[in-house]
């Protein structure tokens, strides 16, 4: 096979934003496609069908193939079944998009426990159920696909998004971890960091910036990584407005003590262990 013709993937949070447009384009390439969404507010209160049915819709009227499905997947048994419905419609699951998401920014000195634990249940609970529950399809079949979505905000931190910020950054843990465990069975876990104009940055960014960053220039990088042809695995790549890049992490040359210093000791020689020249990637552990 090449590219995701004839592969069977699941995406997440796909009635609308950048998840539609994933869905959709991998529904032109050949994909099967399940399209989930839960079909709330951006806070992540309500629901719906209307959002997940309508790409649905459009899928098939271009001639795709794609079923919906309601669930939630902050809930276990939701995740779970957006795989139990790519395998029922299409027999298998090749490939997890980990794409739903919702926001509750705010000041870190005013953010409630309830606010910081439904960005965590949606972003890294959400990823870790459908994901577990495609993982031993993955394992049988020695091949199988995720990519999630981080975001610079776990990369680098933004101000009001420590929820947030801490979710995306937990998730790029997650596939640095899964690559590791995917490697001998064929399975490649890799995170997209999107920057693109959908209801979730419409107040965030100026119209000027917004116009420039479509979601349809992310879906073709999200497809790369799904595809047969992709061998990279543990990967962190921002996309959006037409840019693509790879996010590396680096380690000082450092200072090495050889016996246990004091902590003058350290504070005397912490321009040395700071200092980044020379500093060599950090080791991907598959690459
Ligand atoms: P969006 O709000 O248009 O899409 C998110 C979708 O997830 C919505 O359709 C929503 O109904 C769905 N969803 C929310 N909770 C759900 C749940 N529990 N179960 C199933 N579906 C659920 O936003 P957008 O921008 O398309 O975001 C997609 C992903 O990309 C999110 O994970 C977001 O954090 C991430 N992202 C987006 C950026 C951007 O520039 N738009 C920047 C960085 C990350």
């Amino acid at each position: 096979m090449s590219g995701v013709e004839g592969r069977v993937v699941a995406v997440t949070g796909a009635g609308g934003g950048l998840g539609r447009e994933y869905a959709l384009l991998l529904a032109r390439h050949g994909a099967r496609v399940v399209v989930n969404d839960l079909g709330g507010a951006r806070d992540g209160t309500g629901s719906g069908h209307s959002a997940a049915n309508a790409v649905v819709e459009e899928i098939r009227v271009a001639g795709g193939e794609a079923v919906a499905n309601h669930d939630s997947v902050a809930d276990p048994a939701g995740g779970a079944q957006v795989v139990a419905d790519a395998v029922e419609a299409f027999g298998r699951i090749d490939g997890v998009v980990a794409n739903a998401g919702i926001l509750r920014d705010g000041a870190f000195h005013k953010m409630s426990e309830a606010d910081w634990r439904a960005v965590q249940d949606v972003h890294v609970g959400g990823a870790f159920h459908v994901v577990r529950a495609a993982w031993p399809h993955f394992r049988e079949q020695r091949h199988g696909r995720v990519v999630v979505a981080t975001s610079t905000s776990g990369i680098y931190g933004n101000f009001g998004q420590a929820n947030y910020g801490t979710a995306k950054g937990g998730l790029i843990g997650l596939i640095r971890t899964l690559a590791i465990e995917g490697a001998r069975y064929g399975i490649l876990a890799n995170a997209i960091a999107p920057m693109a104009a959908t209801r979730m940055t419409a107040d965030i960014a100026p119209p000027e910036v917004l116009e420039k960053l479509g979601p349809a220039h992310v879906a073709p990088v999200v497809a790369h990584l799904l595809g047969d042809e992709c061998t990279d695995s543990g990967e962190v790549i921002v996309a959006g407005g037409g840019q693509v890049q790879r996010v590396a992490w680096f380690q000082s040359k450092g200072v090495t003590f050889a016996e246990v210093p004091t902590p003058e000791q350290v504070t005397d020689r912490w321009a040395e262990i700071t200092d980044l020249s020379g500093a060599v990637p950090g080791v991907n552990p598959v690459g």
